[in-house]
C-alpha cells in the first residue's frame, strides 16, 4: 500500500477538522498552538507534502527552497499576503484560501465595529465601568448618525458588498465606493452604489469602511495624506489587514481630531497594537476577530481541509489561489 502523505498543521484548529484529517494523511499538529519562527516552520515542514497554515505562517521562496518536497499550502483565511504567491507558483506549490464561507460573518463584524465607533460604544461602556456616570447629559457621548449617513467602502469585493447591503438595505445608507474594478450595473443598482474617485469617496463618506486585500500596493493605502482629506466628523473602520493603515498617522489624526473615530480589527504588526493608539479614547479595537463565530471558523476550517485533501489525493482543490499549477503536467 502506498504510504500516506505527510502534513503539518501549523496551528490547534477544530478537533473534528484535525480527525478528519488524521484520516487521509500522516499528521503533526500543534496542539498547544506556539507559533513558530520562520526557521522552526521550516524544520516542521521537513518531509511535509501539505500544511494547513492561517495568517501566521508566512511561505515565502526561502522556506519554498528548504522545503522541496511541499506541494500545497491551504489558508484558514480568505486573505493571503502570507504567501508569496508567485514564489509559490514558480515552485509548483498550490496556494488555497477559504473565501465565502466567512462573507456574512465578517461584514455582520465590519457593520457592528462601524456602529460601535460611530455611536461610542466601547468609550462610554470604560467610563460606565469606572464609576463616572453620575448624572444624564444633553451632550454625554453624542455620536454620528449611521443611519441615511453616506458609507464609504475601499475596496467592493465580497465582503464590501455584504457591508454595502446592510448599509444600503437595512440602514437606508448612501453607498459610495472605490475600487480596482468597478462593479457592473446588476451588482451596483440594488445597492444604489456610486463608483468614485478615492478623494471623493475620502471626501465625502461619513463612514470609510476598508475592505481590500493587502499587497505591496495597497501598503499604507491610509495615511497623514488621506485622513487630512476626510470629513472632522468621519470614522474609519479597518476589517481588512493591518498595513492598509499607517497606525501612527491614524493615532495623530484620532488625537488632533482631524477624523471622529476609528474601529480597527486589524493593526500593523499584529498582535502587537501601536501603543499610541491603545491611549486614546475614540477608538475601538477588537483582536481581528471578524470571522471568529463558531460556525464560520468551523466552515473555514473545513473548507481549508478540503482544499488539503483534494489537492494531495488526486481530487479538484474547491478554492485554489494559483490554478496554473493545478494545469501543469
Ligand atoms: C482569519 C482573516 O481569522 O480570513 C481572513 O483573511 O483575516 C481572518 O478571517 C485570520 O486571517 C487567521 O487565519
Amino acid at each position: 500500500m502506498a504510504s500516506r502523505p505527510t502534513v503539518l498543521v501549523a496551528r490547534a484548529i477544530p478537533p473534528e477538522t484535525l480527525a478528519r484529517l488524521r484520516l487521509h494523511f500522516e499528521v503533526e499538529d500543534n496542539p498547544a498552538d506556539t507559533i513558530c519562527t520562520p526557521a522552526q516552520l521550516i524544520e516542521r515542514l521537513q518531509g511535509k507534502a501539505g500544511a494547513f497554515t492561517t495568517g501566521s505562517e508566512r511561505i515565502d521562496a526561502e522556506l519554498l527552497a528548504a522545503c522541496p518536497q511541499l506541494r500545497v499550502v491551504a489558508n484558514m483565511a480568505v486573505g493571503y499576503n502570507n504567501f508569496d504567491v508567485p514564489a509559490c507558483s514558480a515552485a509548483g506549490v498550490l496556494c488555497t484560501n477559504t473565501p465565502d464561507v466567512l462573507t456574512e460573518t465578517t461584514a455582520d463584524f465590519g457593520f457592528a465595529l462601524m456602529m460601535a465607533t460611530a455611536r461610542r460604544m466601547a468609550e462610554s461602556e470604560h467610563f460606565l465601568r469606572r464609576g463616572e456616570w453620575t448624572k444624564w447629559a444633553y451632550d454625554m457621548f453624542t455620536g454620528s448618525d449611521v443611519h441615511g449617513a453616506t458609507l464609504g467602502s475601499l475596496g467592493m469585493g465580497r465582503i464590501g458588498q455584504a457591508i454595502a447591503r446592510r448599509g444600503a438595505l437595512g440602514f437606508g445608507m448612501r453607498v459610495i465606493y472605490h475600487n480596482r474594478t468597478r462593479l457592473t450595473p446588476q451588482q451596483e443598482s440594488p445597492l444604489g452604489a456610486r463608483y468614485v474617485d478615492k478623494a471623493t469617496l475620502l471626501r465625502e463618506a461619513d463612514h470609510l469602511v476598508l475592505v481590500l486585500p493587502y499587497s505591496a500596493a495597497s501598503h499604507h493605502t491610509i495615511g497623514a495624506g488621506e485622513l487630512a482629506q476626510m470629513k472632522p466628523t468621519a470614522t474609519l473602520t479597518n476589517v481588512a489587514r493591518g498595513g492598509i493603515v499607517d497606525d501612527a498617522a491614524l493615532a495623530t489624526a484620532l488625537r488632533e481630531r482631524r477624523i471622529a473615530a476609528a474601529g480597527l480589527d486589524v493593526f500593523e504588526g499584529e498582535p502587537r497594537v501601536h501603543p499610541d493608539l491603545l491611549a486614546l479614547p475614540n477608538v475601538v479595537l477588537t483582536p481581528h476577530i471578524a470571522s471568529a463565530t463558531v460556525a464560520t471558523r468551523r466552515a473555514m476550517a473545513e473548507l481549508a481541509a478540503d482544499n488539503l485533501i483534494a489537492a494531495l489525493t488526486g481530487g479538484t482543490p474547491p478554492t485554489p489561489v494559483n490554478p496554473e499549477v493545478l494545469a501543469r503536467p
